[in-house]
């Protein structure tokens, strides 16, 4: 592997005086996929959310550019490369369309560009048929797709997915695993909790389980 993006190296998180990760290093590369595992309660959102700047830790540190500082210090600056989705994707009412077009608005693109952009985006998940239609009344697995469309389309260096194909069906979970092979090859780093680690085959390159607070191979 190449020169990793970002390391987060010596997290420790508590809750009400009950240590939920100790010592907690994370790597992570370009184009590399990370599987995190573990029963519930284990730590694993937790654990997504610190790296996204939405959890404050008590302990960590983030190196990058050869350089290490300390979580509070630099957050602010690399979260904006870093997209955190929800295991319950939050669309806003309105078209697909217009869900996927919305982070676009704080960009320096114009607006042709913004809907060209949209465009190739929604044929890049097959979403083209469904572009007009109102995102909050589509299946789940379809509302997954908009929800990683909408991130996907902002092209953020960190793509961090908390349980995605929870409640899916086989066929959802078939496109899911595509658009995140895509992804992958686009250079993403992306770092994926589960339960179901069948569906990750030949798409995670690491795979990481919690045990008591640790994260073991
Ligand atoms: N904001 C919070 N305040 C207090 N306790 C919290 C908070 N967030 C998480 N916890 C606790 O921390 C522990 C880890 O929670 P977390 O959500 O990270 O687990 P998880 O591995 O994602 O579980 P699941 O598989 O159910 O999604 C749990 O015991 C949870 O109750
Ligand atoms: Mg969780």
């Amino acid at each position: 592997m190449n020169e990793p993006l970002l390391v987060f190296r010596g997290i420790e998180k508590s809750f009400a005086g009950s240590q939920i990760l100790r010592n907690v290093d994370l790597l992570l590369y370009p184009g590399n996929c990370i599987l995190l595992s573990g029963k519930n309660g284990a730590g694993k959102s937790t654990l997504l959310k610190i790296i996204a700047g939405l959890e404050t830790p008590e302990q960590a540190e983030i190196e990058y550019s050869g350089e290490s500082h300390s979580w509070k210090t630099v957050i602010r600056s690399i979260r904006k490369n870093i997209i955190y989705l929800h295991q319950q994707p939050f669309l806003f009412s309105g078209t697909v369309l217009s869900n996927v077009a919305y982070g676009l608005r704080f960009t320096s693109l114009n607006r042709k560009q913004r809907r060209e952009s949209v465009i190739e985006a929604l044929e890049w998940a097959g979403l083209t048929d469904v572009a007009t239609q109102d995102a909050k009344t589509l299946s789940r697995g379809v509302q997954q797709r908009v929800a990683f469309t909408r991130a996907w389309i902002l092209k953020p260096k960190v793509l961090l997915l908390d349980e995605p194909m929870a409640n899916m069906d086989h066929e959802s979970r078939e496109q899911t695993s595509l658009l995140l092979r895509r992804m992958k090859s686009s250079g993403m780093s992306i770092v994926v909790t589960s339960h179901m680690q069948q569906y990750y085959d030949g798409l995670a390159d690491q795979h990481f389980h919690f045990k008591r607070g640790r994260l073991v191979p």
